[in-house]
């Protein structure tokens, strides 16, 4: 079998429905995807699946939806004005414009370039004669800071005043919403915000498909917590993001923790967990004990008094922050590549099929009538019934053998074949997706039996 690359998987996302180029007629916008009707239902259950684990499972956590557009002063505060930049270096020879940890990291996966200072990255580059993606040449300018946040302007006047950001990250409108919270759910430490919502960075280098893009979306969780319970907090979070992903149907074995030697401004301790993807190891999360710097900056900045008092003791102080974020376009692309599976059938054809766990497969239930004139009114009779209860899709177009090849390529982990028995007798065959084996039920307890499987505790 051929090996899953990201050029054939990007093909497969095309060709199925799961992703598009942004704006393909005109051409595409570097770096930007849309999710068609199979990956936005991919991606809305994989979110649910993190309201359920981080939400719902939680004792006091909460999720709010804060705007993008936030006051500028916030990302002043927050330190991405002054400093949220990236190491860009340009290629002397044909001009192209590049990241150099990303250079660094192309060519040796397991370099690191985030634990290296500027200095350190130059030298890498020129040790290593590490070539320009575009014209192969090594020859370098040295490292310029690139401020990654988009900027727009509000109001009719275009001035230095009227600037606004679109939000890179999401943890500041849930820093800035600390007190609200707080007082509206009468919450005590600890407690976490958790949000879902899209953030926006200027990357200028190539993004391998949906991994590195500029507009993307992330689910990211602040525990506010008292000093000094942080550090079993975090160890608790970065287990927690592991259980999670292997809950989705990631293998261990194809996840790593990668803890931070350099550490972001804001960080005491940091920790991702890394996918191997066929480019290699890339984060999909990350676990950062940001301790009292951003409530302390907002304190700072806003005037607002961010300290807390400890009910019982009376104790004062600011709150440390435990954050967990997840990419979700990044979890997303790495659940693609761990659903695919490609097989050989006893006929000779090959099978494409995404084995995704039934809880986030874009639809849980396959209708299909066996002869389109006899059978299709009962078909669609069901599909009314099921679609109260899941996601269904109903194909009556073509062989029977086609029609589940699509189903197996979307992923669908029930397909249930309407015939004549089904009108005779009210029973139906449902085939599961991954072993092929099919099995005869009454009509009456479908629902039951699907439900069941779907359950995850
Ligand atoms: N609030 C902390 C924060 O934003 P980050 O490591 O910069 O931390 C968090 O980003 C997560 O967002 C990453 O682990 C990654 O999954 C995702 N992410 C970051 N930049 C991305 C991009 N350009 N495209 C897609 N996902 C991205």
């Amino acid at each position: 079998m051929e090996e899953m690359t990201m050029e054939k998987m990007t093909n497969l996302c095309k060709q199925y429905g799961y992703i598009y180029q942004g704006s393909e007629i005109y051409g595409g916008l570097a770096n930007t995807w849309d999710y068609g009707p199979l990956g936005a239902k991919l991606k809305n259950n994989v979110k649910d699946a993190w309201r359920n684990f981080y939400i719902r499972r939680r004792m006091n956590a909460y999720e709010i939806d804060a705007d993008i557009l936030m006051n500028p002063k916030v990302w002043v505060a927050s330190g991405h004005v002054a400093s949220f930049n990236d190491p860009l270096i340009d290629c002397k020879s044909c001009k192209t414009r590049h990241r150099a940890d990303n250079l660094i990291e192309a060519f040796d996966s397991n370099a690191h370039a985030d634990s290296m200072s500027e200095d350190e990255m130059v030298a890498y580059i020129k040790e290593h004669n590490i070539p320009c993606p575009k014209c192969g040449k090594s020859d370098f300018t040295g490292i310029r800071e690139f401020n990654l946040m988009f900027e727009t302007n509000r109001g009719v006047i275009k001035d230095d005043k009227s600037i606004v950001y679109l939000r890179p990250e999401n943890a500041q409108g849930e820093y800035v919403n600390y007190l609200n919270v707080k007082r509206t759910t009468r919450s005590n430490l600890p407690f976490s915000i958790g949000q879902v919502g899209k953030a926006f960075r200027n990357e200028i280098t190539p993004g391998n498909f949906t991994f590195r893009t500029i507009e993307f979306e992330q689910m990211e969780y602040q525990t506010f917590c008292k000093p000094g319970t942080d550090e079993e907090i975090y160890d608790f979070y970065k287990e927690y993001a592991k259980r999670f992903f292997i809950s989705l149907g990631l293998p261990e074995v194809k996840l790593r923790y990668h803890d931070h030697e350099k550490l972001a401004h804001y960080a005491k301790m940091a920790s991702d967990i890394e996918y191997e993807f066929p480019f290699g190891w890339g984060e999909i999360n990350g676990t950062h004990n940001r301790t009292d710097y951003d409530l302390t900056q907002h304190e700072k900045y806003s005037g607002e008094k961010m300290v807390y008092t400890e009910p019982e003791t009376n104790e004062k102080y600011i709150p440390y922050i435990i954050e967990s974020t997840i990419g979700v376009d990044r979890l997303v692309l790495a659940l693609l590549f761990n659903a695919y599976r490609e097989e050989e059938l006893e006929n000779g054809e090959t099978r494409e099929v995404m084995e995704f766990i039934p809880t986030i497969a874009p639809y849980k239930v396959g209708i299909l009538p066996l002869i389109k004139k006899v059978h299709s009114e009962k078909a669609k009779e069901l599909y009314e019934e099921l679609t109260k209860y899941f996601d269904c899709i109903y194909d009556d177009g073509g062989s029977i053998g086609k029609r589940y090849r699509r189903c197996d390529v979307m992923g669908v982990p029930f397909v249930i074949t309407i015939d004549d028995d089904t009108i005779n007798n009210n029973t139906v065959t449902i085939r599961d997706r991954d072993t092929m084996e099919q099995i005869t039920i009454n009509i009456s307890d479908l629902v039951k039996y699907i439900e069941d499987k779907l359950r995850v505790y």
